[in-house]
Formats: structure tokens, sequence, C-alpha cells
């Protein structure tokens, strides 16, 4: 699904991130599962990640990452009308996080829901509040991914414990003023034959979680990792090459690609695929590990913060996700 052209062009006008103070070191999880930090830096990138607080929730991380996008993009709270939240960890199952957030921020005009994409989610938000706001349904929105997959990772498996880590990040869409930048081309796409590479199997209403079960670890995240490595290069770089063809830029002409953070090794097959020096992807999966919907928001932000791109730049995000899903955008900063 893809589009190019919209008539109210839309700019992200701020950004922001929050992660836990709680820093968990690859030593730390050798010392509780056969593991060692040479493996997983080697085979992953990784050095360390960062732990929600026991009573630090996916909203409480998605509210301080919104503060900081809603800060920066110079509106308060009451100026936002949507709010979309993507996460795989949702404080409750219903109501939505995003209602959560809403209340924490005093966001009170703001149409909140929730959309479930995995990795992938952010992107998927992009393209939804991008459209919305084109078509004149909103002039505004605050789209976050937050995750806290400390809840849904089993601490006692090896080859996914090392993998993943809280965190939160948001942007703020809104119509772009002449001169300001724009969001120019935004891919998504899914491939449902493909849900059981990677899944979280109970806790729905296929597997209720009973007492029974429980010690099965179906509530936690289930990963075929071989597999997905495969598919996450090929869609990531079909869906890069797409935004890219359609924005009408060659490799040269872009600024930074920031791509979802789950593995070095596949960053940087993508980058090579698409002929882009190593210097111009942005990574920070070496401090925060996999943050599923939350890490190319993170990333976003902390490109944005630390001059990775300037204004008039042409940046492209890239992710890939449980689904499976995958989600491209190419933006003029
Ligand atoms: N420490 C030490 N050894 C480990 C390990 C760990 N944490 N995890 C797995 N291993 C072992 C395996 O048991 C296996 O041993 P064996 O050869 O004796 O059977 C060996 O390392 C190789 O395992 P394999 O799964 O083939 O490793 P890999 O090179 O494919 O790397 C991943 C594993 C998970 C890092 C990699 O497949 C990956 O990143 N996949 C994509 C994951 C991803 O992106 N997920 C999120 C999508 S949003």
């Amino acid at each position: 699904m893809s589009e190019t052209t919209s008539v109210i062009d839309v700019c992200i006008a701020g950004t922001g991130s929050y992660v836990p103070e709680r820093i968990l070191t690859n030593a730390e999880l050798a010392a509780r599962v056969d593991t060692s930090d040479e493996w997983i830096v080697t085979r992953t990138g990784i050095r360390e990640r960062r732990i929600a607080a026991d009573g630090e929730f996916t909203s409480h991380m998605a509210s301080k990452a919104a503060k900081r996008a809603l800060e920066q993009a110079g509106l308060a709270p009451e100026d936002i009308e949507l709010i979309i939240v993507a996460t795989i960890t949702p404080d409750t199952p219903t109501p939505a996080t995003a209602c959560y957030v809403q209340q924490q921020l005093g966001a009170v005009r703001a149409v909140a829901f929730d959309i479930s994409a995995a990795c992938s989610g952010f992107l998927y938000a992009m393209k939804i509040s991008k459209r919305l706001i084109s078509d004149g349904a909103f002039t505004n929105a605050l789209i976050i991914g937050a995750e806290k997959l400390s809840t849904v990772t089993n601490w006692e498996d090896r080859s996914t414990c090392v993998l993943f880590g809280d965190g939160a990040g948001a942007a703020v869409l809104r119509r772009s003023e002449p001169g300001e930048g724009s969001i120019v081309a935004t891919e998504m796409g899914t491939d449902g034959s493909l849900t059981g590479l990677l899944s979280i199997p109970g806790g729905g209403s296929a597997c209720p979680i009973t007492g029974s079960n429980i010690n099965e670890h179906l509530h936690t995240l289930n990963m075929q990792g071989k597999e997905v490595f495969k598919v996450a290069v090929n869609r990531m770089r079909e869906a890069a090459e797409k935004v890219i063809a359609r924005a009408g830029w060659k490799p040269e002409d872009i600024a930074c690609i920031i791509p979802h953070q789950a593995n070095l090794r596949i960053i940087d097959a993508i980058a090579d695929r698409l002929a882009v020096p190593n210097d111009r992807v942005f990574v920070n999966l070496d401090k925060y590990g996999n943050t599923s919907a939350a890490a190319v928001a993170i990333a976003l932000d902390e490109a944005n913060r630390t001059g990775a791109f300037k204004r008039g730049d042409h940046i492209v995000l890239v992710v890939f996700g449980a689904g499976l899903t995958w989600a491209a955008a190419a933006v003029r900063w």
C-alpha cells in the first residue's frame, strides 16, 4: 500500500523520546543464561538495554516521550487532535494505552487509540495520521511508539532475552507551511502467512493464559530468528527502495537512513543493498536493544537532536516486525 501525493503536506514538527534509567548489560545477562557479551555483540550489536521500573508502565514512558515532542513542536497538550500509540505491550488489553496517555498529558481534545503492528507500528501510525491530516480530518497528530517488552520477555530463553528492551519515542505531525518539511512518500506491507515466525502465542482469545499454561511461557515473545532475519533484510530493502524511487531521490541524495533497531547485521545488509554509506545510517541499538514499536521513534529523536540531519535534508525511515509487517517513509526534514 503506497501513496505519493496529497492535497495538504504534512511535516514532522517535533520529536521526543524516553528510556528508563535502569541499564541491563550483556554481562548481567551472561550471569543469568548461557550467553556472553562477545556472542551478543558479534551476532546482534547490542551492548545493553533499558528496563522499566515495576510501577513504570508503557503509558508513562509514552507520555514522557510525548511531552518532549510537544515541547519541540511548540504545541500544548490541549492543541493535539489525535493520539495514536503503537504498542504490543499496552498497559491493559482495554482501554487503549493512548487513552491513558491522553489523560496523563491533559490532551483533552484528542481522539486517542492504539494500533498493533509490532515493530512497524510507529510508521503505520505515521502513514495513518499523515493521511488523516492531509484529508483535512485533523490538523495535527501525536504518534508514539512505546513498549515495556521486559514484561513479555522469557528471561530463561537466551535466544530472545538478549534482544529486547523498554522505551518510548514520539513525533508531532502537523500541516506544513510553505517552505517546511514534508512526509514525501510512505509504504507499508504485511504477510500474514508468516505469523508463526514471531509472536506472543498466549494471552489472547486463541490461548487465554491460565494457571496451568503460564509455566510454558506462552505469554512471552517467541521467535524463529534466522527466518525472520532473511525476510527482514529483503522486505526492508524493498520498502526503502520504493519510497526512495517515489520521492525521486538517488542513494547519494539521502542524508540519513533510520532503520528499525533489531540487529546490526540486518542494518548493515540493508545499507549495503541500498548503496548508502554506513556513516549515513543511524544506529543506537547498542544502547537500547530492540524496543519494537519504540525503536525507530527513539532513533528518529536521537538522530534529530544530535544533528544527524538538518532542515531540508532527505531522510528515510524503514522498519520490520511481527505479522510479518514492514513499512518505510521518505521525509524531507
Ligand atoms: N548466546 C549464545 N549462543 C546463542 C544465543 C545467545 N544469546 N542465542 C542463540 N545462541 C546459539 C544457538 O543456540 C545456536 O547454537 P547451535 O549452533 O549450537 O544450535 C547458535 O547460537 C546460532 O544460533 P542462530 O539462531 O542460528 O543465530 P543467528 O546468527 O541467527 O542469530 C539472532 C540469532 C536472533 C540474533 C538473529 O537470527 C536475528 O537477529 N534474527 C532477527 C531477529 C529480529 O530482527 N527480530 C525482530 C524483528 S522485529
